[in-house]
């Protein structure tokens, strides 16, 4: 390691003025920091974190590098960040705040979100805003003063897009701090650069010879995974980093696990204590009442009962413990929600407990996001997994594996990834304080490695080979794996002439434009081009193309004989982000913005309510979804038996019969022709075994409905179990025939309808139905859009002469 240098003669020699100074600042999820590295003549470039004098509230102070990324605005003059705003998340009643009005923490994760806090003031109301406060402090009281010139690297997760690096761009401009695309690192790789920094690397690069490293970077609110290669020159033995591939952007960190402990142990227990069933309090209140004064509690049990567990492995104690009797301990806590106060006495967290917890997230099989009404759970090889494959690499070709980041600190985790990289190297820093304060210092070493060469440490570079699909299918060559960016140089453009094939007689207004990744022909771009004129063959188009060092690709096309008429595209880090949040997510995020510009919408908007509730529930976010729904009644003002049927339905999933009962009888109330309300209080009867209730149930329903097929069957169904010495058969027949052509029934009729003639065994029928129903699935898939037309490269792939590489 010691052979390593960053900064060689030839970089020492670039400087010119006497004492050359840069900044790095980590602005993170749950902690930031402020690094300063600086290099006098005759010395040696040092870097170190500044420590950060931080406000309390109402008074006092303490020191840290570790600024909470948290703000309270406490009063009008009182603005808190930090340790002091942190505190007062934990006792909002102090100070009456509430959050995202004025109380802001892990909004990080709201970057590039529509999303806007709008019960906040508008300077403060969205997340690029909020980080842009934070910047400005952590410039005012770490910077301001002595950093005039000096040059200032912000770090983000490797996996930000490109709009979560603009609102990061916007937030240091609204800091007044002066940065640059480029300005921005990615995390993982600041970790890096700290780590062969500090010498203590247990993986010896080689110079000649290329490391395979792989940075786990586990912190507050992101897992980023970046895979690099590192090379040491041979002469210079200057080392060379590029980063080959990072892992879609994950929201998951040791935040979701703070929220877990909150919501499966110290939230139940509350409720216990204060004699309080499950449901008793709404979605809101226990996600915006009680979450953000127990996540410092459960953050604090989950720190210390990992420092406890690491402490007893050391001593060879841990896997024969008795893990209900290892546990963290807390002093009690009063809980406020609004006027009422709960009172949760000396909550623990024990090993068991916390072991079953961590078990989703350390899972290598499923490697899904599950969501509930509450929290996120993703198990932390979904980014790694995720890296290794877009790098094409598997565990073992790793040679060394840097974990950082706060939550690297667990050790179960520490245990999963080791073991999960079993032939390589596994480095920590050794010191924990030390994993929380790399990133900093690594970005305050690049910031300095930058002002004196003007450029970066690491050399972003193309990790796939990039081709235009032609027609035919051929791949065009654009861009070779592995070209350090920018391409083809900084605001250049690469060139290709293209055209409508010469020999047929194709005449088109669209041109599909199709970018992919060479390797598995992954689409990168797939856009056409709705062209205002007719095309005949030999028609020529010009495309241009360029990739800047932050990995955005660029391209347009114009007409070579009108280039007026012009198409343009960009897409972000084509080879790394290919983030589809789910429309259901995306609906949802669109219509609650939409809602809250209107001030929370009126009765009029209680359609949008619904919506809102159905999509929850599909997300199955259900305590949410009955939120929804109880919002659209206030605003209705009077019974609605859909809405009210709805809210049966869903406590009815969440186990509590008692309210899905009421829920029906009042939707039955208010309906005089509708027997659904009533038919599912006979489901869930029967559902529950209780067969009397049931047939009573379906019974009433029918006199109100005529939709006789269904209620027949159930009713049959119902009959068969609380009177099975007789044969219902007549009754299923019954139904069978009031269900009439298998074509006209809707898909839930056509469900009942199935089990009507299973139940009777009528062969023919069943297969009709089923059959039906294929026929029905296969209508639901999209047909692929392709009657655009796929341009050819003029003079033909195969006799150009200058093809940068072969397919
Ligand atoms: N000893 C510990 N054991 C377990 N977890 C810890 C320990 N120390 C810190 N953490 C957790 O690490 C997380 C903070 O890590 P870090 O400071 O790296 O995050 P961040 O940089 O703010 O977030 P991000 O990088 O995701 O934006 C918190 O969830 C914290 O509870
Ligand atoms: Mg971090």
């Amino acid at each position: 390691m010691n052979e390593v240098k960053i900064f060689t003669a030839d970089v020492e020699a670039k400087r010119r003025s006497a004492n050359v100074c840069a900044y790095g600042i980590d602005l993170g999820t749950t902690n930031s920091c402020v690094a300063r590295a600086s290099w006098q003549p005759g010395g040696k470039p040092i870097c170190d974190v500044v420590n950060i004098n931080q406000s309390l509230w109402p008074e006092g102070a303490v020191e840290s590098p570790l600024v909470p990324s948290v703000i309270a605005l406490a009063g009008v003059e009182d603005k808190l960040v930090g340790a002091g705003a942190k505190k007062l998340r934990a006792r909002p009643q102090d100070a009456n705040l509430m959050p995202e009005r004025d109380l802001f923490y892990e909004t990080k994760n709201d970057i590039g979100l529509r999303k806007t806090y709008h019960r906040a003031d508008e300077a403060y109301g969205n997340a690029a805003k909020i980080a842009g406060h934070l910047l400005r402090y952590l410039k005012e009281s770490a910077i301001n003063g002595q950093g005039k010139n000096a040059s200032i690297n912000v770090t983000v997760p490797a996996s930000f897009q490109l709009n979560q690096r603009r609102d990061t761009l916007f937030a240091c401009k609204f800091a007044g701090l002066k940065l640059q695309d480029d300005d921005l690192l990615d995390e993982p790789t600041a970790a890096l650069i700290d780590y062969i920094m500090s010498g203590k690397a247990p993986h010896s690069f080689e110079p000649g010879k290329t490391t395979q490293c792989v940075v786990f970077d586990f912190g507050g609110g992101t897992c980023d995974v970046a895979v690099m290669e590192i090379t040491v020159d041979k002469r210079t033995k200057q080392v060379l980093m590029s980063q080959v591939a990072v892992s879609r952007y994950h929201r998951l960190g040791g935040g979701d696990l703070d929220t877990a402990i909150v919501h499966e142990v110290l939230i139940p227990r509350l409720l216990r204590e204060n004699s309080l069933g499950p449901l008793d309090l709404t979605w809101a209140e226990k996600k915006r009442g009680l979450e953000p004064q127990l996540l410092g509690t459960a953050e604090k049990l989950k720190e210390s009962l990992c420092r406890g567990i690491n402490h007893l492995r050391k001593l060879h104690k841990y896997d024969k413990a008795d893990k209900e009797k290892v546990k963290a301990r807390c002093s009690s806590v009063d809980i406020y929600l609004g006027k009422r106060s709960f009172y949760l006495s000396e909550p623990t967290l024990s090993a068991a407990e916390w072991e079953k917890i961590l078990e989703p997230f350390l899972d290598r099989d499923l490697l899904f996001a599950r969501q509930t009404d509450y929290r996120l759970t993703q198990s932390v090889f979904a980014p790694l997994q995720d890296a290794l494959d877009r790098a094409g690499r598997k565990p073992e070709d790793i040679d060394f594996c840097l974990m950082v980041g706060g939550s690297s600190l667990i050790p179960q985790v520490r245990d999963a990834v080791e073991e999960y990289f079993q032939k390589s190297a596994v480095g920590y820093f050794d010191d924990p304080m030390d994993i929380q304060l790399s990133v900093a210092r690594g970005a305050a070493w690049n910031a300095l490695y930058k002002k004196l060469t003007n450029r970066n440490l690491i050399r972003a570079v193309v990790q796939e080979d990039l081709a235009l699909m032609t027609r035919g299918q051929a791949l065009y060559p654009l861009i070779p794996a592995r070209t350090v960016l920018p391409f083809p140089a900084e605001n250049e453009w690469a060139r290709v002439e293209l055209e409508i094939h010469p020999q047929t007689s194709i005449f088109t207004d669209k041109l599909l434009f199709k970018i992919v990744g060479a390797t598995a022909r992954q689409t990168i771009l797939h856009e056409i081009w709705d062209i205002p004129e007719y095309l005949e063959a030999g028609r020529e188009i010009i495309m241009e193309y360029n990739m800047t060092a932050g990995k955005q690709f660029h391209c347009r096309a114009f007409l070579k004989d009108d280039p007026e008429v012009a198409f343009e595209h960009h897409v972000e880090n084509p080879l790394v982000n290919v983030v589809n949040p789910g429309s259901t997510r995306l609906f949802i995020e669109e219509k609650e913005e939409e809602l809250r510009k209107k001030g929370g919408g009126t009765a009029d908007d209680v359609d949008d309510f619904v919506q809102l509730a159905t999509s929850y529930a599909e997300l199955n976010q259900k305590e949410r979804a009955i939120n929804w729904l109880r919002s659209a009644m206030n605003k209705l003002g009077h019974a609605d038996a859909t809405i009210l049927n709805l809210q049966g339905n869903y406590y009815g999933e969440l186990g509590d019969h008692e309210r899905e009962e009421k829920l029906y009888r009042e939707a039955d109330r208010a309906t005089t022709s509708w027997g659904g309300p009533l038919f599912n209080l006979a489901l869930s009867f029967y559902n529950r075994g209780k067969y009397k209730e049931a047939t009573e149930a379906i019974e009433q329903a029918m006199k109100k409905d005529h939709r006789q097929g269904p209620y027949l069957t159930l009713k049959a169904m119902c009959l068969d179990k609380s009177e099975p010495q007789i044969t219902h058969k007549l009754i299923y027949q019954q139904a069978i025939k009031a269900f009439g052509a298998v074509s006209t029934l809707s898909e839930w009729e056509l469900g009942w309808y199935l089990t009507a003639v299973r139940a009777v065994g009528d062969a023919k029928a069943i297969k009709e139905a089923e059959e039906e129903r294929k026929k029905r699935n296969k209508k639901g898939i999209p047909e692929v859009y392709e009657d655009a037309v796929l341009p050819v490269v003029k003079g033909g792939l195969v006799k150009r002469k200058k093809a940068m590489f072969d397919f």
